[in-house]
């Protein structure tokens, strides 16, 4: 009995090694991908998050970075608060356990807390730059590719994450070299003053798990450039009125992200990077696609051309 369940264990492993994609239901699949091509590209956008789903979860052999813990603040002290905020409410953001209000609460205190040490502890912009330059972070392979191809198409990508803009678009502009015009990025976003300080937050903070009260934020134009607001997206279409969505995610929390839009067809692709086996049943329940493995972009490429 020991040997044959071992048997399984181990034959289910090679077999989740070797496969990086599971569909739940390649008929539904397929009808989507139907529907959304018969709409065409006018009626498409693509919703994505950053860390761990634009970025590897893996760079290098080590854990990427994400937004937040690649910045050193040039404080060490400050630093330091925010490592021991992590180590605290990390393992309280992932447990399978805490009901999802209470994880709201917590995920609440946990981003006031650290959003004020930025402050207090006197981040700079040229601190972000040097964190940047220095930071263990890599787009998936097919990242750009996917995006060249929404831009020639005229589809625009809304970028959604509960870690920084600044320092997402600093990421585009030091690992990319350019940005690109179809591209919105909907995050927490910092206010300098004239000497470059951080002096406040604009707007609610987002977190992990409010992502989808902020999903209306989307129904404003897609900005133009980095950071300037300009009336009208890529071709003078609302996002909120292109009602066919490829969502791209990493967490269950990511489903919210295209609550702001009364869609028609979605297609949710999800990227499961860790505690696969407990979590695979959930994520191929609740998403369309899954990758597994820190897979590369390649099968959002293949997917979105075969949308348009
Ligand atoms: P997202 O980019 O996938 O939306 O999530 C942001 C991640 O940032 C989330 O998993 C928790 C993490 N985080 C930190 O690493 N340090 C912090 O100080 C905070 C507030 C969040």
């Amino acid at each position: 009995g020991v040997v044959r369940s071992l048997h399984r264990t181990l034959c289910l492993c090679s077999k989740l090694a070797m496969s990086q994609v599971v569909v739940r239901d390649p008929d539904v699949l397929e009808r989507k991908k139907a529907s959304i091509r018969d709409a065409g590209p006018g009626k498409l956008q693509v919703i994505a998050d950053f860390d761990g789903t634009l970025t590897k979860y893996w760079c290098n052999g080590v854990r990427g970075q994400t937004s937040h813990s690649l910045l050193q603040q040039g404080n060490a002290e400050y630093d330091a608060k925010r490592q021991a905020l992590y180590e605290y409410y990390h393992p309280l953001e992932i447990s399978p356990t805490i009901p999802i209000e209470e994880k709201t609460k917590l995920m609440e205190e946990w981003w006031e807390k650290t959003h004020g040490l930025l402050i207090e502890g006197g981040l700079t912009y040229d601190a972000i730059k040097k964190s940047v330059a220095d930071a263990s972070i890599t787009f998936r392979d097919g990242v750009v590719q996917l995006f060249e191809f929404l831009k020639e198409k005229d589809i625009p990508v809304v970028i959604f994450s509960a870690g920084l803009a600044d320092i997402i678009e600093e990421v585009f502009r030091q690992k990319l070299h350019r940005s690109f015009k179809n591209i919105k990025v909907v995050s927490n976003r910092m206010q300098f003053d004239e000497s470059g300080r951080l002096v406040a937050f604009k707007g609610k903070t987002i977190h992990v798990f409010n992502k989808n009260e902020h999903a209306i934020d989307m129904a404003a134009p897609i900005h133009d450039k980095f950071g300037s607001s300009d009336s009208s997206d890529v071709n003078g279409t609302f996002v909120k009125d292109r009602t066919n969505i490829v969502l791209l995610g990493d967490g269950l929390g990511d489903l919210g992200m295209s609550d702001g839009v009364s869609f028609e067809h979605r297609i949710a692709v999800g990227f499961l990077n860790s505690n696969i086996e407990k979590s695979l049943k959930d994520y191929s329940e609740a998403f369309d696609i899954v990758f597994l493995n820190d897979a590369p972009m390649w099968g959002v490429v293949d997917l979105v051309s075969e949308l348009c």
